[in-house]
């Protein structure tokens, strides 16, 4: 049986930089309130005239497919996770394969917000064990700047998110303990409400879709119950981590380098200290992006790739957990 390695990361993240003090101008909020909550220094919002969940997924999976020497016609499959495709419907992936110039090879979209990466490259593994394809470019991008209502009425939730893209190449190996050793995919529906955007749903009347008082309304924003996303946050990666770890007989020691998704600092900081790992053990770049829901994972390797933090051999722990609610991980020997 193959098994699945990371041969290239990649990242795009837009050019427009976007400070607590440039949100103090335009809500009641402040960079103390939004560092010491979140970790979030600032983030990246897209430029319309410019950026799309496609463009910037293609450029993430360039700088991916170059790292892992490949070109974009050498990729079988695609893989794209997002909750913000740049229409209702086809989804990105498709949009994606034609920006990379490919013509028929098939492209999946995947939903499943915060944890949308991992659920992706738990996709493409098996499909790599399988023997059906030998490269995949797994991709998370999100704009989600255009979702979040700019005024104190959004001000809870749209202080934490950005926009960005990330990548990897999964390629197909003979080497034996190398590559993903395992994923774990969890959900729990009856908390669907608790971070989500309602409309315009498919389950109503078509006058009332989008009709004028639901424009004016928040609930074609996102909604955060953000205490109880961060009470189960805190159990959820754990456990999904510890899951990850005994199925592959390792211990918390055994990590080299955890990658939690970036939802908020304060649960990463949590999770080091239920863990008892070590700073230079997880990795965080929150701080300088938001939360990027399903592009963060991604975006993360590709740092960490870049700043020398992934070594061969190493044991890497991704976990993510988010609107579902979902949570997932996935043990990888680089
Ligand atoms: N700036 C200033 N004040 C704000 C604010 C903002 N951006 N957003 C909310 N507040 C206010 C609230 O109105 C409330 O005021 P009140 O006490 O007068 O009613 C106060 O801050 C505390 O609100 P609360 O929601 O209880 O804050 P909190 O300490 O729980 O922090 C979150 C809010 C969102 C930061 C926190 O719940 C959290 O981190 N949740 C997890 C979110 C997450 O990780 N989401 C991503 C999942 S993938």
């Amino acid at each position: 049986m193959y098994h699945s390695i990371i041969s290239g990361f990649g990242h795009y993240v837009p050019e427009q930089v976007v400070t607590n003090a440039d949100l103090e101008k335009v809500m009641n909020t402040s960079d103390a309130w939004i560092q010491e909550r979140t970790g979030i220094r600032e983030r990246r919002f897209f430029n319309p005239e410019t950026d799309t969940v496609a463009n910037m997924s293609a450029k993430a999976s360039r700088m991916a497919l170059e790292q892992a020497g490949l070109q974009p016609q050498d990729v079988e499959f695609i893989i794209l996770a997002t909750i913000t495709p740049d229409y209702f419907f086809p989804g990105s992936g498709v949009l994606l394969q034609r920006e990379l110039g490919l013509e028929s090879i098939g492209a999946l979209d995947v939903r499943n917000a915060c944890s949308g990466f991992i659920y992706s490259l738990s996709i493409a593994d098996q499909f790599i064990k399988t023997g059906m394809y030998k490269t995949i470019l797994v991709v998370g991008a999100e704009i989600q700047s255009s979702l979040m209502e700019m005024n104190d009425r959004g001000r809870n939730i749209s202080v934490i998110f950005g926009d960005g893209a990330g990548a990897v190449v999964l390629q197909a190996s003979n080497e034996k303990g190398k590559g993903i050793l395992s994923t774990h995919l969890h959900s729990d529906g009856r908390f669907a409400e608790e971070l989500y955007v309602k409309d315009p749903g498919s389950s109503r009347r078509p006058e009332e879709r989008v009709d004028p008082e639901i424009m004016k309304g928040s609930s074609i924003r996102a909604f955060m119950n953000g205490n109880a996303v961060f009470k189960h946050a805190v159990v959820r990666f754990h456990e999904v981590i510890m899951e990850a770890l005994d199925a592959n007989g390792c211990s918390k020691e055994d990590i080299g380098l955890l990658v939690p998704h970036q939802a908020n600092l304060r649960i990463s900081n949590y999770l080091k200290e239920q863990l008892s790992l070590r700073d230079n053990q997880v990795y965080n770049n929150i701080m300088r992006y938001g939360n990027t829901t399903a592009a963060s994972i991604p975006i993360a390797l590709s740092e960490a790739k870049q700043e020398g933090l992934l070594h061969p051999d190493m044991l890497l722990c991704l976990a993510a957990f988010g609107s579902g609610f979902t949570w997932a991980s996935a043990l990888i020997r680089l």
